[in-house]
């Protein structure tokens, strides 16, 4: 049995890349455990997962931005999180949080990074006529979706896709690509034994 590294999910809306995370984790040899869910939405539809598979969850509001990273930051030290994932979270963390980390947060994002980052993505996409789309896992900057790549699928666009269809199907996608980025973050951590799984801050 490999040793799990307990992490965190922070979400804003639907969860279900939580929930594709949560069922990989339950993986003996998936790398990660989910230790404690972090929501900015009281009522986010993914906290009903936190409930099913009794993981410990906390709301706080971003309102205040310093406020609810010093609230996270308390909450994953005293939880002994070494290592955050971002899925579907809809706030940009600030450089101070990020550097407590290191290479230690990821996020993913529905299209093929560098293109359409930041909000309305598949609108955007759309329009632009492209005739590729997909989703990326990349690790967390303080720039908006921009951090190094770590994987990316891609899919073709359709003729009659609209946003809610390709929406749909890059979803299904991220499902697969996320867990698959996890493992793969972790096969290169521990080949290169570069990270050290302990906080700087914390
Ligand atoms: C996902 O499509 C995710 O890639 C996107 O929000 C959705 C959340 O879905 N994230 C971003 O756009 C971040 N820039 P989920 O809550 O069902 O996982």
């Amino acid at each position: 049995m490999v040793k799990k590294i307990s992490s965190s999910v922070f979400i804003s809306g639907d969860g279900s890349n939580l929930k594709s995370i949560l069922k990989n984790s339950r993986d003996y040899n998936f790398p990660i455990k989910i230790g404690l869910i972090i929501s900015n939405n009281i009522r986010a539809y993914g906290l009903k997962y936190a409930r099913k598979y009794n993981i410990p969850f906390k709301f706080y509001s971003s309102d205040n931005k310093d406020l609810f990273e010093r609230n996270c930051l308390a909450e994953l030290r005293k939880k002994r999180i070494k290592f955050l994932c971002l899925a579907g979270f809809m706030k940009k963390l600030s450089k101070k949080f990020i550097k407590n980390f290191g290479y230690k947060i990821i996020n993913i994002h529905p299209s093929l990074l560098p293109r359409f980052k930041g909000l309305n993505t598949q609108k955007r996409v759309l329009k632009s006529k492209e005739k590729y789309t997909g989703c990326t896992v990349h690790y967390v900057t303080p720039e908006l979706d921009s951090g190094k790549i770590i994987l990316q699928k891609k899919i073709l666009i359709k003729k009659n896709d609209t946003e809610n269809s390709l929406k749909k199907r890059v979803l299904i996608q991220e499902h697969k690509l996320y867990p698959k980025a996890i493992r793969l973050v972790f096969k290169w951590l521990f080949l290169k034994k570069k990270i050290y799984f302990s906080f700087r801050v914390l």
